[in-house]
């Protein structure tokens, strides 16, 4: 008989946001004729822009045609995806070369595909709240995980404690769940701490261009030294509305090195690049053609026009909190707005709460990790009028 893995039983029954839909869907069932908003998972609303479907149409014709046809393409990612996303690190503040970047299908694979490149006896550092598939997936490999707590205290940015040895740490910013966002300064003590402990980084960034205030990094590496330590993951998922179309990137600097217990060098872009050519077959033609139009400067357009709807959404969660004298964070430089449950309830009675009183989907914060317990996430990724419907009902709750 073969022998599953047994680490699966380490995880909960349920994906969080499967555990979310799955309750939604009870609650429709129960009651169909309630109308339900949605600002639980952070799925964008708005369409895809202009000049990225014409680019899409575009690359759907040529592969329909004998002359243009393009079967398996690189596993890294095409040329001309590589060659925009090295010009959009240059815009904000790295030198990254075409051979450090590998085109995906987004930062939630590739966040926990990366755990095949570390033995299973490292210490993973994670911070808790996140989002997680950091969690699951190492527990999945069998990691030791050490948690470092995040909390209103610290306005929810843990930062290294050098009593605490770790061997990989996760780090998002701007943070999922907590919209909190690490500035120059604190990314610099985490590089000063992987360096000493000849860690890896592993640092989400999926969030970055909802940063708006200029003095925030909006990539590790304009940090000195991240090059020596730091891998990112970039996802166009909220930047450009690629939820459903999939893209995104990740940058594996060629001067992460290691030593095999026998002494050799290894290199983490060559053996990243041996795992995506083995495990991987890239990301279609036409996606990465309208990946490619994102960073040109009509998509630029697009993109930032999109951010601003979903902040002014943000706006709005916010100002609400402002005005019931609720704790939170995030809302600006971040989608996602993290608050203290009302009423002393935990997250998850809050949830069934919000649902069942408001019609209002949120995601509990216990989902991201015990430290969430009594907190709640909201996304700004709605349309503006199911905001501010949102927000009317949420206010009703406490008259
Ligand atoms: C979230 O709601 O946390 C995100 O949508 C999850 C994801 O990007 O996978």
């Amino acid at each position: 008989m073969a022998r599953f893995n047994e680490r699966f039983l380490d995880l909960k029954e349920s994906y969080l946001f499967s555990e979310v839909a799955k309750r939604v869907s009870v609650f429709k069932e129960n009651n169909p004729d309630r109308d339900v908003i949605r600002l639980g998972i952070g799925d964008v609303t708005l369409p895809l822009g202009k000049s990225v479907v014409q680019a899409m149409h575009a690359a759907a014709d040529e592969m329909g045609k004998a002359e243009t046809f393009r079967g398996y393409g690189p596993e890294q990612g095409y040329d001309f995806l590589r060659k925009a996303v090295a010009g959009h690190y240059k815009e904000i503040g790295a030198d990254i070369d075409e051979d450090e970047i590998f085109v995906s299908d987004g930062a939630k694979s590739d966040t926990g595909n990366i755990t095949d490149l570390f033995s299973a006896d490292n210490t993973v550092l994670i911070p808790d709240p996140v989002y997680p598939v950091y969690v699951d997936t190492n527990t999945m490999n069998g990691r030791n995980i050490v948690y470092m707590d995040g909390s209103a205290e610290n306005d929810f940015l843990p930062m290294p404690d050098r009593s605490v040895h770790a061997d990989i740490i996760y780090l998002c910013s701007p943070n999922n769940p907590t919209g909190a966002c690490y500035n120059k300064q604190q990314l610099e003590e985490w590089v000063d701490y992987a360096l000493e402990n000849g860690a890896v980084i592993l640092f989400d960034s999926a969030y970055e261009s909802f940063i708006s205030d200029d003095d925030l990094p909006r990539t590790i590496y304009c940090i000195e030294g991240a090059k020596k330590c730091a891998v990112e993951f970039c996802s166009l998922s909220k930047t450009a509305g690629f939820t459903g179309t999939r893209c995104g990137y990740t940058i594996v600097p060629k001067a992460i090195k290691s030593l095999s217990p026998d002494g050799r060098e290894m290199s983490l872009n060559k053996m990243w690049n041996r795992r995506q050519t083995t495990k991987f077959n890239g990301v279609p033609y036409v996606v990465q053609r309208a990946a490619e139009a994102v960073f040109s400067p009509e998509g630029q357009k697009e993109s930032k026009a999109m951010t601003a709807c979903y902040m002014e959404n943000a706006r709005i969660i916010s100002e609400t909190m402002n005005e019931l004298g609720i704790r939170y964070t995030g809302g600006v430089n971040s989608p996602y707005i993290w608050f203290e449950c009302p009423f002393g309830m935990d997250s998850w009675t809050f949830f069934d709460h919000m649902l069942e009183k408001a019609g209002v989907v949120g995601t509990p914060g216990a989902g991201f990790g015990k430290n969430g317990d009594r907190w709640f996430r909201l996304t700004a990724f709605n349309n503006k009028e199911n905001t501010i419907e949102a927000m009317k009902r949420f206010r009703k709750l406490f008259e």
